[in-house]
């Protein structure tokens, strides 16, 4: 009999639940504690996972009570967090998501597991895949961004990051895709409510990158705390068993939502814990997550009938499976073993550095703004996020201390060290007082630039973080356009850089700033990257991977929407547009400038008609006209202007980028499978229909900007 058979064998019901339960852990000023009676049930082997327990001696010491203390000696799984690094930070999935780069994605996800790992963690809850297209949801910070396509690959990315080459490496993590599924469309943006969307949109918006995680071997998956037309994910069977299991052929591990068993009852479909505990077991949630569920309710449901040992048992396997495959029976104590060189920490600051200048979105460069100048005189740093290291972190901070970020005052003072660098916040991110603007505005005069640094608290994006009027928090806005009308009067430029966990809606600070910067939360280097991008060490290179709105009303917007039957005309009434605001975007789903100014000319697409089986090349010229290098990134979108379906008006299909030197020309080639151009017929089945598809290549989804031709689809 194998090891798990043996366990199964000799476990009793307490300590097989134990096994499906996980349970936090937390600090106290002496050191960590685990919460209530913790310590007891691990020796008792009725706690079999932990989450929120962090540092290799902790875990060993918990480790030790599981293996060394309870009956079975069966090693404890220890989850975390681990959203974009663990101790040093990477820019927060959104921004990140930008730099259309998959060694990227998955280069800072190895790192952040060789970190978590070094802390004695085994699992990430990570990656976060849901789509999001409404930026009044907070955890729009957390995710791929609006776009499928673009979610599938850094789902393949982050799996691939976080788990390593083999699970039972002592450097690599659990990846736990979450949350499944379409979390991201609740209700009016705003958390933890209803959602109700078609089975089409599902199935073409947010099943895909799941899909694509199950592909890429990933261990375990959160559903959503979210309920979708009624039935909440934790006991959505269809969805969980049906669709994730039968039809995606998922055979990990489940882990539920913190409390999301328990929330069932308040969702109002489960009477009681036994209730509640026996849908979501039924439905296949392997580990419940703090709500107890399953250690108080389960005894009562198998009394009563409603669940059966054998589904126990089935749920206890998948566990075991895990801890065996993440090496932890063979030795529990790999995680955490050895400490990470000064030189490996150096090397992932670096690393975080060139990632987080990469993720930095140029929105606006009036007149070449930026760069600064070689050797600016004086700059005046004004608002409230000009020196606020521990908000350059984002939310979901892990481990990463508030203390060894860098703010923008320390990374502007390292870069220019000739140069004098005034600061002050003029007002507090998100408070009423407006009495140190005058004194800030004051501080302008004499400046060779003022660098305006606004935007949310990290805790303004993530978990529980919706907001319904997404603009600049507080009273920044007055202090931006005190500080406008100071600047006309001096003739000085303003460049304004803003942090955010979403698209902001601030077109007037748009048309009044001379250079707008998005830099999201760019995590423990943000101040050195921004330093590198504004001094010109760095081109800027990201893309957003999101709308801008330029109107709360717009919401949801997203590039991918379908035709309307009366599309906007401004000269004919009964159009789809707004009376009081254009139908267009802020700025467009993979807008971002560079120092360098690119063109594309001379679209070919070879061949121009193929069958299923067969693969179009895209080649494209682009030429830096520029006076600098710089990095351009290609888009690839294709429209079915025909279909038995209405398709979107534009749909991404690939990326490249190219790096330029002034005056200099290069092809960029995408290879696209027809294959990929099926799509979900009326039945939703996937469908080859024959006819004409464009082609669009271009800087954005601006539809203006792109290159078109067309090719043929035959059978
Ligand atoms: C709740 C969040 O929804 C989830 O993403 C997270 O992993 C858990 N809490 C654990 O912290």
């Amino acid at each position: 009999m194998n090891r798990i058979e043996s366990l199964l064998d000799r476990m009793t019901l307490a300590e097989k639940l134990g096994q499906l339960t996980m349970t936090a852990a937390g600090y106290a000023v002496t050191g960590p504690f685990i919460a209530g009676d913790s310590t007891d049930a691990i020796k008792a082997g009725t706690i079999g996972n932990l989450l929120n327990l962090v540092g290799p001696e902790p875990v060993r010491q918990m480790q030790r009570l599981a293996v060394e203390e309870s009956r079975l000696g069966i090693p404890l799984l220890i989850g975390f967090d681990v959203i974009h690094g663990h101790r040093t930070l990477f820019p927060i999935p959104l921004a990140e998501a930008g730099l259309f780069d998959p060694a990227s994605w998955a280069l800072t996800a190895r790192e952040a597991a060789r970190e978590a790992c070094a802390d004695g963690l085994a699992m990430a809850f990570a990656p976060m895949l849901d789509v999001s297209r409404d930026p009044r949801w907070g955890r729009t910070a957390e995710g791929p961004g609006e776009d499928p396509w673009l979610a599938v690959r850094i789902a393949r990315a982050k799996v691939s990051g976080l788990q390593g080459a083999a699970l039972a490496d002592a450097e690599s993590l659990a990846a736990c895709a979450k949350h499944f599924c379409a979390y991201g469309p609740v209700t009016a943006g705003r958390e933890y409510a209803s959602v109700d969307i078609s089975e089409r949109t599902l199935r073409e918006i947010h099943l895909p990158a799941f899909a694509a995680a199950v592909q890429a071997g990933v261990a375990a998956i959160m559903p959503a705390f979210t309920d979708l037309a009624g039935i909440p994910m934790t006991a959505n069977a269809a969805l969980l068993r049906d669709t994730l299991r039968g039809q995606l052929g998922f055979g990990g591990v489940l882990v539920s939502d913190y409390n999301a068993i328990g929330e069932l009852i308040r969702h109002g479909i489960a009477a009681d814990l036994a209730e509640a505990a026996a849908l979501a077991l039924k439905a296949g949630v392997d580990i419940d997550m703090m709500a107890d569920a399953y250690r108080r309710g389960l005894p009562l449901a198998l009394e009563r009938g409603l669940v059966t040992m054998e589904q126990i048992d089935t749920s206890v396997r998948r566990v075991l499976r895990l801890k065996e495959q993440l090496g932890l029976f063979d030795d529990p104590y790999r995680r955490g073993a050895t400490p990470e060189s000064s030189e490996q920490l150096a090397q992932r600051r670096k690393l975080a550095r060139s990632v987080a200048a990469r993720a930095i979105v140029l929105l606006k460069n009036e007149q070449e703004t930026l760069p600064l100048p070689p050797a600016p005189r004086r700059l005046c740093l004004i608002g409230p996020l000009a020196d606020a290291p521990a908000e350059m972190r984002g939310p979901w901070w892990a481990a990463g201390e508030p203390e060894g970020q860098v703010s923008v005052l320390a990374g502007l003072r390292a870069a220019l060290p000739g140069t004098e660098i005034l600061q002050a916040s003029g007002v507090a991110i998100d408070e009423p007082r407006k009495a140190g603007i005058a004194k800030a505005v004051e501080l302008c005069e004499g400046a060779d630039a003022i660098i305006l640094c606004l935007g949310e608290r990290a805790t303004m994006s993530g978990e529980a973080a919706s907001r319904a009027s997404p603009e600049l928090p507080g009273q920044q806005r007055a202090l931006a356009e005190a500080v406008f009308k100071r600047a006309a009067k001096l003739g000085c430029r303003v460049i304004v850089i803003l942090f955010s966990g979403r698209p902001l809606i601030v077109p007037w600070l748009a048309g009044k700033a001379d250079a707008v910067l998005a830099a999201w939360f760019l995590g423990s280097e943000a101040g050195n990257a921004i330093a590198d991008v504004l001094t010109c060490r760095v081109s800027p290179s990201g893309r957003t991977a999101i709308t801008w709105p330029r109107a709360l009303g717009q919401m949801p917007i997203f590039y991918a929407q379908r035709p309307s039957g009366r599309p906007a005309n401004p000269d004919d009434h009964f159009t789809s547009k707004y009376l009081d605001v254009s139908n267009e975007p802020l700025y467009p789903f993979g807008h971002g400038l560079s120092y360098g100014r690119f063109t594309l000319q001379d679209l070919h697409l070879t061949p121009d008609k193929l069958s299923e089986k067969e693969s179009v090349e895209v080649q494209v010229d682009v030429t830096n006209a520029g006076a600098r290098a710089a990095e351009e990134t290609v888009f690839l979108f294709t429209r079915d202007k025909l279909a038995s379906v209405a398709r979107p008006l534009l749909e991404l299909r690939g990326f490249a980028k190219i790096a330029l030197r002034p005056g200099e020309t290069g092809t960029v080639s995408l290879s696209l499978a027809a294959a990929d151009l099926r799509f979900l017929g009326p039945d939703l089945l996937p469908v080859f229909e024959e006819g004409e598809v464009e082609i669009l290549v271009g800087p954005c989804a601006d539809r203006s900007q792109l290159l078109a031709g067309t090719i043929r689809l035959c059978k």
